[in-house]
C-alpha cells in the first residue's frame, strides 16, 4: 500500500518504506526530498531516535537495533552528533559553554575540553567570540557554533538536518565550503539533509531521493543529473548546469587515446576539462584515471554533446561509460 491508499484506507501515515541504503564511512550522503517525503525520519532512525518496524540498521558491524537502553545511549554519544537547522544553542551559556557541551556529556576533563572547543570554533571561523553568548551573533554564526559543537564531540558519524536552510544565500555557501574543506581533513561519515539541488550537488558524494517515504533514486551526483529515475527527479535536475557538476568520467570514450599530449582528470567537472582543453588549442584530451594512468579520451564536442540535457549522443556515451566501469 502506498502513502496516499494508507492514509485513505487506514488513517495512518507511511513514514518510510522499503528503504534500502549504503552509506560509505568517510563519505557524504545528502537526502533530498519534497517537505514530509520522510528525511528527517529517515535521519532519526540512524540513531534510533525513531524505532523502525522492522528491518537493520547496521553501524560498523553493530546492528543498533540490538542495543539495550544504556547500550544505545553510549552509541549516540560516541558515534553520532547533530547539527540542526535551528541551532539548538542554549541561551545563558557562551559560546565556548555551548560548544563543550558534548564533551560534558562525554565526562572529558575540563582543560582538554577547552582545548578542543577552542580549536574548533577557530576552525569554523569563530575565534574571539568564545565568550559571547548566542543572541549576539548572527544566524550564521549561531550556525556555526552548532557545527563546532557537533565537531569537538569527534564522532564518526554527522547528522546535518536541514542544517544550512536557515541561512541567507550567501553566508549558506560560506557555510557550504567551511563543510567541505572540514570534512576533507576530518573524513566524517556526513548525512545531510537538504532541499536545495545546488547545495545537494556542491557537497554530496551521493544523493539519494526520497519521495512519499520512498527512495525513488540513489546515486552519485552524475548520476542522478544525467540518468534521473522519473519525471519527478528529471524535473528537479533540468535546470542543473551540467559543466558544474558533471565530470569527466561521463563523457570520455574509454580506451581511446586522444594524442595530443593534452591531459584532463577523470574527476574534473566538464566545465574545467574543456577550459584546459580550450586552452592548449587542441580539441580533445587523454583522460588521466585516478591510478594516475591513461584511460581514455575526451574531445571537446563530447563535453559540449554531454552537457546538453535530454540529448540521445550524451545520455548514450554516459551509459557507455558506465559499462566499461
Ligand atoms: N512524530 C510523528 N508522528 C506521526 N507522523 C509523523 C511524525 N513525524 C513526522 N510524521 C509524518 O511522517 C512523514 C515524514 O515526515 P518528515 O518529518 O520525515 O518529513 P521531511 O521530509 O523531513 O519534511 P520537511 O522537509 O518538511 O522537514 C510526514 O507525512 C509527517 O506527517
Ligand atoms: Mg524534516
Amino acid at each position: 500500500m502506498d502513502k496516499s491508499e494508507l492514509i485513505r484506507s487506514h488513517g495512518h501515515i507511511l513514514g518510510l518504506r522499503d528503504i534500502n541504503l549504503d552509506i560509505a564511512a568517510g563519505s557524504l550522503q545528502v537526502i533530498m526530498g519534497l517537505s514530509g517525503s520522510g528525511k528527517s525520519t529517515l535521519l532519526r532512525h540512524i540513531n534510533r531516535l525513531i524505532e523502525p518496524t522492522a528491518g537493520r540498521l547496521i553501524v560498523n558491524g553493530t546492528n543498533v537495533l540490538e542495543l539495550d537502553e544504556k547500550a544505545l545511549i553510549e552509541f549516540r554519544r560516541k558515534n553520532t552528533a547533530m547539527v540542526f537547522q535551528k541551532f539548538g544553542l542554549l541561551p545563558h551559556r557562551t559560546i565556548l559553554q555551548n560548544a563543550v557541551y558534548g564533551l560534558e556529556l562525554q565526562k572529558v576533563a575540563k582543560a582538554r575540553r577547552i582545548d578542543v572547543a577552542t580549536y574548533w570554533l577557530e576552525r569554523v571561523g569563530l575565534k574571539g567570540f568564545e565568550q559571547k553568548y548566542p543572541h549576539e551573533l548572527s544566524g550564521g554564526m549561531q550556525q556555526r557554533v552548532g557545527l563546532a559543537r557537533a565537531l569537538c564531540v569527534d564522532a564518526p558519524i554527522l547528522l546535518m538536518d536541514e542544517a544550512y536552510s536557515a541561512l541567507d544565500p550567501l553566508i549558506r555557501v560560506e557555510m557550504q565550503d567551511v563543510l567541505i574543506e572540514i570534512q576533507q581533513e576530518i573524513r566524517k561519515t556526513i548525512v545531510f539533509i537538504t532541499h536545495d539541488l545546488d547545495e545537494a550537488l556542491k557537497l554530496g558524494d551521493r544523493i539519494a531521493v526520497l519521495r512519499d517515504g520512498e527512495l525513488v533514486q540513489q546515486g552519485t551526483v552524475d548520476e542522478i543529473v544525467m540518468t534521473p529515475a522519473d519525471d519527478y527527479i528529471r524535473r528537479f535536475v533540468h535546470e542543473v548546469n551540467r559543466g558544474r557538476v558533471v565530470r569527466v568520467d561521463a563523457a570520455m570514450a574509454v580506451g581511446a587515446i586522444s594524442g595530443t599530449g593534452v591531459t584532463v582528470a577523470i574527476d574534473d567537472t566538464l566545465q574545467d576539462a574543456a577550459r584546459k582543453i580550450a586552452a592548449s588549442k587542441a580539441d580533445s584530451a587523454d583522460v588521466v584515471g585516478a591510478g594516475g594512468n591513461v584511460i581514455g579520451s575526451v574531445s571537446l564536442r563530447q563535453i559540449v554533446c554531454t552537457m546538453i540535457p535530454n540529448n540521445q549522443k550524451s545520455e548514450e556515451s554516459y551509459v557507455q561509460a558506465i559499462d566499461h566501469h
